[in-house]
């Protein structure tokens, strides 16, 4: 038997993404999240499990917004990079370390150049849940493209967390469209 203390391991793969925020000065800062979902269409709400110990929780708590970026399986070092370093020991640095550029969008919330896709979201909630808390943010803009309503895997890679630091990436020709018996 496994510890119940590893219990999310076997709930991966998980996409793992970059929640971007900016500290009182309004410098940018991105970390990795593996634990994070869409939450309502109408009105559209995402919501993300952030620890109080990481800056981002404190950034998002001050500022009310947060962006919500998916990196290509390509830029996998750079989301790493923002999950195993925080701000508070870098500052700016950690986004050039990474090699990833901040751009704000049109609601004036930090975005990840480099993602495939991304949404700025306002802080609506925050549900106090554990160790980690759940931060709910409504959905202002979103960028990315679709194919058929659908991610386009000939296009782009997105990662995966395994857990314990590995990565895997979807494989396209493993698509399937489910269909009724
Ligand atoms: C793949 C991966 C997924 C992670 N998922 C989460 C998560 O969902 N929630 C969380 O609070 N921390 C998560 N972390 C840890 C933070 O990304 C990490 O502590 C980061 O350095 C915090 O940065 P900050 O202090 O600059 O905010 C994850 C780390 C990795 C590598």
């Amino acid at each position: 038997m496994i510890p119940i203390s590893l219990f999310h391991n076997l709930s991966y793969p998980r996409n793992a993404i970059l929640v971007t925020s900016e500290d009182p000065g309004g410098r940018a800062n991105a970390m990795a999240a593996a634990w994070h979902s869409p939450l309502s269409v109408r009105p559209p709400l995402y919501g993300v499990a952030i620890s109080p110990k990481r800056a981002t929780y404190e950034f998002i708590r001050r500022s009310g917004k947060f962006g919500i970026n998916f990196l290509p399986f390509e830029l996998v070092e750079s989301l790493h990079t923002c999950g195993r370093i925080s701000f508070r020991e870098v500052g700016e640095e950690k986004l050039k370390r990474a090699r990833l550029t901040p751009v704000r969008g049109e609601f004036g919330v930090y975005l990840i150049e480099e993602a495939y896709a991304s949404f700025e979201c306002y802080l609506v909630r925050v549900v106090e849940v554990g160790d980690h808390d759940w931060f709910v943010g409504e959905v202002k803009s979103v960028r990315g493209e679709l194919r058929g309503n659908i991610l386009d895997l000939g296009r782009v890679r997105p990662t995966l967390y395994m857990g314990e630091d590995h990565y895997i990436t979807a494989d396209p020709s493993s698509l399937r469209k489910g269909s009724i018996r």
